[in-house]
């Protein structure tokens, strides 16, 4: 492990090696989140921060300040740093076509009740683009239908729950669209989605690291993108094993494109597109 600097701990900048790796493993422990080699500076820089708008001497303080946060908003602020948040509305946009035929076809079988489920949220795009995507199938219809929208990072869920962007965030979506689906607020350049589309969001903190969670299913579709990139092959490999019990046989389970699914994990699936599964079996 690399030493920032071993000199002094007194220093509040100063983070030694011992200390540093209790926090990769404490990081690990809380979210899965594995801090590879050249991610220590950066980590050090953002802690840092941290512990000068604490007033904290030093690291040490610092961890001791998050084991006896019983809060957890100490956590998730740490989480933030190390895990990156960005997203976009209907970012890789095959997923989204994928989704429409998966909502069509169950339609066409008689289906009237379905279940979606956005795994990392983050603030909310991914959530609000599958929302926009299903209503427009079964808006006037009376299928019943829900997306599940959960996060670790309690900050990025209290966004998703107020459900507004600036209009520069909203490009990626067709001027009929975002103005079916997004209204201007009161402050300017900043839209919110409408209460229809919020109301169809169910929205929870849930940590993906440590299953099992406490959804029963059966899940029509679930998207659980650029997140597994954080996390070791065990920490997956267990994430996948539960989208395997929650989703129902020929489920649509799509994935960030620059993520793969291990031998192990394909086991139940089948791939039908770049980054995107469907559950086997009946
Ligand atoms: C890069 S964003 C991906 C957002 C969205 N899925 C997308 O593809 O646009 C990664 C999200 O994963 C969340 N995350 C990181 N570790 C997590 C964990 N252990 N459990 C749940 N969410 C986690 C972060 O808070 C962040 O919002």
């Amino acid at each position: 492990m690399t030493v920032c600097t071993t000199e002094k701990t007194s220093d509040r900048s100063i983070i030694n090696d011992q200390l540093f790796e209790q926090m990769v493993r404490l990081i690990y422990d809380l979210s899965g989140i594995v801090i590879r080699d050249g991610k220590q500076a950066m980590l050090s820089a953002r802690i840092n921060k941290r512990i000068r708008a604490l007033s904290l001497q030093n690291f040490e303080q610092y961890l001791q300040y998050i084991e006896n946060d019983a809060s957890g908003d100490e956590i998730t602020q740490m989480l933030d740093m190390v895990s990156t948040n960005v997203t976009s509305f209907f970012r890789e946009p095959h997923h989204f076509d994928l989704l429409a035929d998966l909502v069509r076809d169950t339609a066409k079988q008689g289906v009237r009740q379905m279940r979606f489920w956005s795994a990392a949220s983050s603030s909310g795009p991914e959530p609000y683009s599958m929302a926009i995507t299903i209503d427009q199938l079964l808006g006037s219809t009376t299928t019943d239908w829900r997306i599940l929208a959960t996060d670790i990072s309690t900050r990025m869920l209290e966004r998703c729950h107020l459900g507004q962007y600036p209009e520069n965030d909203l490009r990626s979506i067709s001027a009929d669209l975002r103005d079916k689906y997004f209204k201007p607020t009161g402050n300017h350049g900043v839209r919110q989605a409408t209460t229809r589309l919020r109301e169809k969001l169910t929205i929870a903190r849930l940590n993906l690291s440590i299953p099992p969670f406490p959804m029963k299913g059966p899940m029509d579709a679930v998207f659980c993108r650029n997140v597994m990139i954080y996390f070791d092959q065990a920490v997956r490999e267990r994430l996948v094993t539960e989208v395997r019990r929650l989703l129902r046989p020929g489920g649509l389970f799509c994935i960030g494109h620059a993520e793969n699914l291990s031998a192990a994990a394909s086991v139940g699936f089948v791939r039908i597109g770049p980054s995107a599964y469907q559950r086997t079996g009946t």
